[in-house]
C-alpha cells in the first residue's frame, strides 16, 4: 500500500488527477471505476479542468459506478447518476453510453445486480477503481457485519450511513434503506484502487481500514489484501496513522 497524506488541498486533488490522466494516456481505454460521496468532487473538478485544457480526455474509455440507492428516481438531484452527470460526465467529452451506474429502480433488483456483474466480468476488470471511505469503514456501500458480500449485491443501509448521507436529503426519513453495490470481491479485482479520504472525522475508519486487522468489520481493511491500492489523505484523515 503507498500511503500520502497531504497539507495542502490543492496537491490532494492533483496527485489523484495525476493518477487518472497518465493511465489515460497510457491507455485511452481503460475502464475506470468511479464513485460518490463529498470527497472526490474536487477530483472530478480537476479532471473537468484538466480535459478543458486537452490534458486529459475520456473520449474511449467506459465506467463502471460503485453503487447506487435503490428507489430513487433516475433524475432525483441525489441518486448517483444525477450526481455523476453533474459532477463529471456533462462537463468532458465522455460518451455517456459508456458510462454505467446500476439501476436502483431496475424492477428486479437481484436480477440487476447479476447484469452488473455479467458486465464486469464480460467487459472488465476495472483498471483503476476510486474509493472514498465510510465512518464505520465501508467501501461502496460494503458495510461491516458477521459476513460480506462478494458479488453485486442490494444492501440494507446502516443507520450510521443513513445519518451520514442525511446532509444530502431533507431529512433522515428521505435518505434510502437500501443499495446496490459493487460487492468487496468485484472491488478487489481493479488493476488498481485509489483511495481518497479527507477529515479528521474519518481518522479512526482510516487507521482501522489501513492497519487494524482484516475484517469484516471493516470492509475497507481488505484493501490490504490488494497488490496496488494507492491512499491519498489529507492530514486530519492521516492524523491517527
Ligand atoms: C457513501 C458512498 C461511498 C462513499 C461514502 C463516503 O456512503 N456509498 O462510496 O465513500 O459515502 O462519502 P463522503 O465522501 O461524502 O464522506
Amino acid at each position: 500500500m503507498n500511503i500520502f497524506t497531504f497539507k495542502d488541498e490543492e496537491q490532494f486533488v492533483q496527485t489523484g488527477a495525476n493518477l487518472i490522466s497518465a493511465l489515460l494516456h497510457t491507455n485511452p481505454r481503460a475502464k475506470l471505476g468511479l464513485a460518490t460521496g463529498s470527497t472526490p468532487i474536487g477530483l472530478y473538478n480537476k479532471l473537468i479542468e484538466m480535459n478543458r485544457q486537452g490534458l486529459v480526455s475520456f473520449a474511449q474509455t467506459t465506467t463502471y459506478n460503485l453503487d447506487e440507492y435503490v428507489g430513487l428516481p433516475e433524475n432525483h438531484p441525489e441518486s448517483y447518476r444525477a450526481f455523476m452527470n453533474e459532477k463529471l460526465f456533462n462537463h468532458v467529452d465522455i460518451n455517456i453510453e459508456n458510462t454505467h451506474v446500476p439501476n436502483g429502480n431496475a424492477a428486479d433488483p437481484e436480477e440487476e445486480c447479476r447484469n452488473y456483474d455479467n458486465m464486469l466480468e464480460q467487459f472488465g476488470p476495472v483498471d483503476l477503481q476510486l474509493l472514498g471511505l465510510g465512518h464505520n469503514g465501508h467501501i461502496g456501500f460494503n458495510e461491516p457485519g458477521e459476513s460480506l458480500n462478494g458479488g453485486t449485491h442490494v444492501v440494507e443501509l446502516q443507520e450510521k450511513t443513513r445519518n451520514a448521507n442525511a446532509r444530502f436529503f431533507p431529512s433522515l426519513d428521505d435518505v434510502p434503506t437500501h443499495a446496490i453495490t459493487m460487492g468487496v470481491a468485484t472491488i478487489l479485482k481493479a488493476r488498481q484502487i485509489l483511495l481518497l479520504v479527507r477529515g479528521e472525522d474519518k481518522a479512526e475508519a482510516v487507521k482501522r481500514a489501513l492497519k487494524g486487522p482484516i475484517t469484516t468489520d471493516c470492509p475497507a481493511s481488505l484493501l490490504q489484501c490488494h497488490p496496488n491500492v494507492v491512499v491519498l489523505l489529507d492530514q486530519g484523515a492521516g492524523s491517527l496513522l
